[in-house]
């Protein structure tokens, strides 16, 4: 089954879907985007996700094409078309195709896409070896909470990280972590689970937002609190959330081993109540 894309309307196959060179998302990178997947045939967490496309979509000026019930219509029925197991869905809203300069364009009607495709999951030996951190600073703008397509310099550090033979690279800013480069952290300290705030450093993830609920259900309250790379090497356990890789457990932070050197208790038990949420969507 190939994968398939929704462009302004259009079904078609994502091998021939097209959008103008003059589309400001390429120009400019003047838009925003979410990525969904599915487990089995149900969207997950998929209110939360459109929710926090219309907030980037507003934070830049941009109007969405379409409110968020037709959206997720828009969804289910790629998902239903493309047939895979599970779908790695992925939208981009951009403020539309015209003339290249700077100002917003008037009249110019947004361009929406939206892709489906197979989701290749994490392998089972990555999960139960746990990756590597490697720590780079923070270069990016001030409004981190926003899903802009302006990535670069996510693409530079996630590279930075593959060259030094790491999974992820986590952004440090004033000597404190905020995030990966596509992923929130967690450090386990004990039974204490940490994470940093929300706040325009970081992307308020979705994954995220679910193991805090879930420690709470636990009957733990999950701490939300500024982390520094000191604290961070002393953490007994540091994991990765993110939509296409769940809850990953974080064995060592630039080549230092983290805890005992292996997945943690309390990750493994987290991802486990994680994987029984995720089948309930
Ligand atoms: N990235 N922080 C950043 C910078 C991210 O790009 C992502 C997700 C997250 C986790 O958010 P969520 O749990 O909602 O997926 C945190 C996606 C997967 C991506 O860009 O491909």
């Amino acid at each position: 089954m190939p994968a398939i894309a929704f462009v302004n309307g259009r079904w078609s196959l994502l091998s021939s879907a097209r959008v103008s060179v003059e589309d400001r998302g390429f120009q400019f990178g003047d838009g925003v985007y979410e990525l969904i997947r599915t487990y089995g045939s149900g969207l997950f967490r998929s209110l939360d996700h459109l929710a926090r496309l219309q907030e980037s979509a507003q934070a830049i000026g941009l109007t969405v094409p379409y409110s968020s019930s037709q959206i997720a219509r828009i969804l289910q029925r790629g998902c239903d078309k493309a047939g895979f197991h599970n779908t790695k869905v992925y939208i981009q809203v951009t403020r539309g195709a015209a003339p290249r300069v700077h100002p917003f364009p008037k009249g110019t009607r947004p361009t929406f896409v939206a892709t489906f495709r197979r989701l290749t999951p994490i392998s089972q030996t990555v999960r139960r070896l746990g990756v590597a951190l490697i720590c780079v600073p923070d270069i990016r703008w001030d409004r981190c909470d926003i899903k802009s397509l302006n990535l670069l310099p996510n693409v530079l550090a996630k590279q930075q990280a593959v060259e030094a033979g790491a999974f992820e690279a986590i952004f440090v800013r004033e000597g404190k972590v905020t995030e990966g480069s596509g992923s929130n952290l967690f450090a386990v300290f004990g039974k204490k689970v940490v994470t940093p705030p929300v706040n325009p450093t970081l992307l308020s993830g979705v994954t995220r937002n679910v193991v805090l609920e879930l420690i709470a259900q636990t009957g733990n309250t999950p701490t939300e609190a500024p982390l520094t790379v000191s604290q961070l090497h002393k953490a007994d356990e540091i994991f990765l959330t993110g939509t296409t890789i769940e809850i990953l457990p974080v064995v060592s932070l630039d080549g230092k081993p983290i805890g005992r050197g292996r997945p943690g208790d309390t990750t493994q038990h987290l991802y486990h109540l994680f994987q029984a949420y995720a089948r309930t969507v």
